[in-house]
């Protein structure tokens, strides 16, 4: 420490302690002070307008009649009335989805009468669809499908492809989203030994192309289409899957379960399919909306998804 302390030339407080450790007494600087009065000035005025302190369970709603909010609410039993309250985010809320739906509703009822082809070819009417359906998708779709649809692997199918597990009709669409769908595959695991999956594994891997072992996989087609395992009754002798019941179509180069595509070797290929026959797939699950969303909301979302994300068949 240096020795060379000035006397102190400013303004003290006059506590000294050990001898020469003393108490400045700066004043505080302008901006500062004037810093802390407008701040001062505003929380006052905001507290007149808006919900403020809290006070026991309640709090302060500001100066009644000096910011107060309309809105249009919702009974349980379905009958609306109009609210006037103080202001305050969740009414402020309200207001907004009132007026988005006062604007909406024309476009909705149109979605309403129209059928889907009509829809479909009313431009006007479409870009109202992409936009509330991104809406819709985002809130409702996206955690799972992704914000385009395109899915995920192991978790949810892409939406924007030309295959479709349920069918890619309108109508399977609306079906789809309005019921939910459960697609359940059995578990082979006490039914074909370590060989026997190995083979029916090589089996549907040649269906699409994959590397497989050619002798295993012939071997596989006749486990495929014989009444032990009968994986030819849910997905087909042609194997291209059925729509009814949601059983995959195995001739394509489109996987939700089995991550064929992304893995590496023609061994680990195989093990994903074997995995799957192993154990079956019952995870697979579409939540059931018609209880949820309106049915005009409803059939905008199965447009949506068939024209906008593509790949409606
Ligand atoms: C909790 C996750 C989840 C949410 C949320 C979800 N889905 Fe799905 N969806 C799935 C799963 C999983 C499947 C596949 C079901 C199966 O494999 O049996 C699926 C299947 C579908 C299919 C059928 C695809 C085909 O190939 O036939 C459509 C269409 C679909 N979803 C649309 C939607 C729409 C529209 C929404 C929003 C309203 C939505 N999904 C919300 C998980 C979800
Ligand atoms: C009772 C009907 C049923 C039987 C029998 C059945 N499957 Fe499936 N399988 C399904 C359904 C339904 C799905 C779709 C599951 C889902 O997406 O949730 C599926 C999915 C698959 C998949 C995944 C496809 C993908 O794209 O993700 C493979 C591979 C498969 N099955 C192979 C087989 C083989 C091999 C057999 C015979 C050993 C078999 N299945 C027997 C109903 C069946």
């Amino acid at each position: 420490m240096s020795q060379d302390n000035k006397k102190v030339t400013v303004e003290t407080t006059g506590h000294v302690w050990d001898d020469d450790l003393q108490e400045l007494n700066n004043p505080l600087p302008r901006w500062w002070i004037w810093g802390f009065y407008i701040t001062f000035a505003f929380a006052l005025v905001y507290w007149l307008f808006y919900p403020a302190w809290p006070i026991g369970n309640t709090y302060t709603k500001g100066i009644p009649g000096l910011n107060t909010i309309t809105y249009v609410a919702t009974k349980v039993d379905g009958t609306q009335e109009t609210k006037t309250t103080h202001w305050n985010m969740r009414a402020k809320l309200m207001a907004e989805m009132n007026a988005l739906r006062t604007e909406q509703k024309p476009y909705f009822d149109k979605v309403a009468s129209k059928s889907f082809d009509e829809v479909s070819k009313d431009a006007e009417l479409m870009q109202f669809v992409n936009s509330a359906g991104k809406t819709l998708f985002s809130d409702n779709c996206a955690a799972c499908h992704q914000a385009g649809g395109q899915g995920k692997i192991k978790f949810a199918p892409n939406l924007t492809d030309d295959y479709w597990q349920y069918g890619g009709s309108y109508e399977n669409i609306q079906t789809t989203i309005t019921a939910g769908r459960h697609g359940v595959m059995p578990a082979f695991k006490t039914i074909l030994s370590d060989q026997e999956l190995s083979q029916v594994g090589s089996y549907v891997l040649s269906l699409s192309g994959e590397p497989n072992d050619t002798a295993a996989a012939k071997l596989g087609d006749a486990i495929f289409h014989g009444n032990k395992a009968g994986c030819y009754v849910c997905h087909g002798a042609d194997a291209k899957g059925n729509i009814a019941m949601g059983s995959a179509n195995l001739t394509d180069k489109i996987w939700l379960w089995p991550d064929v595509l992304g893995a590496k070797t023609p061994q680990d290929k195989l093990n994903e399919i074997k995995t799957l026959v192993y154990g079956g797939m019952d995870k697979g699950v579409m939540p059931v909306w018609g209880t949820r969303l309106s049915a005009e909301q409803i059939k905008l979302l199965t447009v949506y998804v068939h024209d906008s994300l593509g790949g409606g068949k």
